[in-house]
């Protein structure tokens, strides 16, 4: 059996795709000359002062427009999916060929009798194929099995060039376990330049059969993810070797191929939200992260289809706190609506998956200054909308049954002009709700507010949001878990199943509706923020406002753990995750 993982997939985002980049490509080739002409001679000027036609949306659309050609001159380019296969193979592995035996190892497995020789029987067995250099070198070198430890050998005696341990701690346990041995597989076939890498346990028998197939497919999406690179704005880069995996004692058949498969397309999903987010905002703008939900659509027809609104229509639908926001940016905002409908079948259930999608937050006239405030990284204030459009990419492969799913963006960008909004406006929500805008770098909430009544009218039964809500979730949590807060404790026990299995981390924070009392206004219905008391959970009650009773809804903030800061470079955090939940929701 032999399965294909991918482990860079056509991204969206690079030049060889045949919307977005490759138009703004020709575009500048073709239209520029022409237009910059155009745009300097007065010819133009007059025509933009009376000629209705050019309304001031259709003005920012063409200074955007010129804007994207010129910006710094970045395309990403376009790069080849490297693609990995992987094999579920019941062998011996003291016969296996390759560049790579990896084994994962317990801290059990390590201990050693009183000739030194190792206890466990597989290790024993390889041992004696090393003349006994395993059990000598282990002990070297402090190798004791914890994760995180490993160990690649070049040594003589089996068909395999290398042998490496992989310490997977005290007991193999959860997803998460097989994730970082798939990771850890990867870092040992990266630094080893593999192309061919068999992995396998000392103890094979403490994964239950029912455990098996999850554990094989945490494998091979830890490879696929650990081999990824983002190169696409790197000039010069060294491309992944590996191109085949052998997971040994881990059953075969069907079902197993089908849990691969199922990885293939969540890793795919995990690597568009990287890329999503790793783009520097010049590059992803409103309108790119439109086009890439545009593109999904039609790389799924059968089960996607992308409706965006507007600036316009988000004026007819009175969106006025999501526009607020969108103001001061030359580049427009765009409103994304991506629906997934089973194309055959009853569908029994309604979701909707809303990701806050700021393309850039430069705080507004309350700017981000100082140390400490990561203006610089805020590129990846969209990191819940790349979540919700990573998961949308997955889905449309998966196809789950009796399941709807809406993926809803109020994309745009927080900056700050003449024309955007000042701390003390008030707004006017879709809801007819009004807010009192005591701080503009509190924007995202405010996006949010009008993407969630939008999301209620949808007739869905289920909504999460999720989100780069607040600094101060960061300082709750750290880095890599993410707040979740709902009223609801079946909403609750649902996304935990869901992240024991992605492996992702998540806590329960309280809704604490005492605090609302902060959020009063003396001129509007609230303000927008209350203090930096409980920040975290008095944003989550503002999303309350804005989510009709009928609807079971869920907000997740992902301030932390969407950059990893030691890589620089972003997680893909929240799609596997997502793609679970919904999976768990359809009737497969
Ligand atoms: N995008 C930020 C939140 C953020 C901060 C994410 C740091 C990741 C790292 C959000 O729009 C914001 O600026 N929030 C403010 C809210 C405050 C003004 C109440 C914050 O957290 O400081
Ligand atoms: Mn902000
Ligand atoms: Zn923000």
């Amino acid at each position: 059996m032999a399965v294909t993982l991918v482990a860079s997939l056509t991204s969206s985002l690079s030049s060889s795709s045949p919307s977005l980049f490759s138009h703004s490509r020709s575009f500048s080739s073709s239209y520029s000359s022409r237009f910059s002409r155009f745009w300097f001679s007065p010819g133009f000027r007059l025509a933009f002062a009376v000629n209705p036609l050019y309304s001031s949306s259709r003005a920012r659309a063409m200074a955007h427009t010129l804007a994207r050609a010129t910006l710094g001159l970045t395309q990403p380019s376009s790069i080849d999916p490297p693609k990995i296969s992987f094999s579920a193979k019941d062998v011996d592995m003291t016969e296996w060929k390759g560049d790579i035996l990896a084994v994962g190892v317990t801290e059990k497995d390590m201990k050693k009798d009183d000739n030194s020789k190792f206890e466990n029987p597989i290790l024993k067995k390889l041992d004696d194929h090393l003349g006994g250099l395993l059990a000598e070198v282990s002990s070297e070198e402090d190798f004791a099995g914890k994760p995180g430890q490993s160990t690649v050998l070049r040594l003589p005696g089996l068909g395999s060039k290398r042998v490496g341990l992989i310490g997977l701690g005290s007991k193999i346990s959860s997803p998460s376990t097989f994730q970082s041995l798939g990771e850890a597989v990867a870092a040992a076939a990266k630094s080893a330049q593999a192309s061919n890498v068999a992995i396998a346990l000392a103890s094979p028998e403490s994964v239950s059969d029912e455990s098996k197939l999850i554990s094989a497919s945490a494998i091979a999406s830890g490879t696929v993810l650990g081999i990824y690179e983002d190169i696409r704005y790197k000039t010069e880069s060294k491309k992944p070797s590996l191109k085949s995996v052998d997971i040994i004692g881990f059953g075969t058949g069907p079902e197993l191929e089908k849990k691969l498969k199922y990885a293939e397309d969540v890793s795919s999903g995990v690597i568009l939200g990287k890329e999503l987010v790793n783009s520097p905002a010049n590059v992803l703008t409103p309108a790119a992260l439109a086009e890439e939900a545009k593109k999904l659509a039609s790389l799924y027809s059968d089960v996607l289809t992308a409706n965006i609104l507007d600036e316009e229509k988000c004026k007819e639908l009175k969106m006025g706190s999501y526009l607020g926001v969108a103001a001061a940016s030359a580049n427009p905002p765009h409103f994304i609506h991506l629906l997934y409908r089973p194309s055959s079948g009853p569908v029994k259930r309604k979701l909707a998956l809303v990701g806050k999608g700021l393309t850039f937050d430069s705080g507004g006239y309350n700017i981000k200054t100082g140390p400490g405030c990561s203006i610089e990284l805020m590129k990846f204030d969209m990191g819940g909308s790349a979540a919700v459009l990573g998961a949308a990419k997955a889905i449309g492969q998966i196809k789950p049954p009796g399941v709807e799913v809406h993926f809803i963006v109020a994309a745009c960008e927080n900056m700050i002009s003449g024309t955007g909004m000042r701390p003390g406006d008030v707004l006017t929500a879709s809801n007819g709700k009004t807010i009192e805008v005591n701080n503009t770098d509190a924007e995202g909430r405010l996006t949010l507010a009008d993407a969630l009544v939008y999301a209620c009218n949808q007739g869905v039964d289920k909504v999460i949001d999720l989100a780069t809500l607040t600094g101060a979730c960061v300082v709750a949590l750290g880095p890599t878990i993410a707040g979740c807060f709902t009223p609801s404790e079946e909403l609750a026990h649902e996304i935990f199943d869901a992240s024991q299995s992605s492996g992702e981390k998540l806590w329960r924070m309280p809704l604490e509706e005492s605090y609302w009392e902060s959020m009063k206004s003396g001129v509007a219905d609230m303000v927008n923020t209350g203090g930096r008391p409980g920040g975290a959970i008095t944003a989550a009650l503002f999303l309350k406002q804005f989510v009709s009773e009928k609807v079971q809804w869920m907000h997740i903030d992902m301030a932390g753990p969407v950059w990893n800061d030691k890589k620089k470079a972003a997680t893909g955090f929240g799609v596997a995750t997502l793609v679970e939940w919904v999976q768990k929701n359809s009737s497969s």
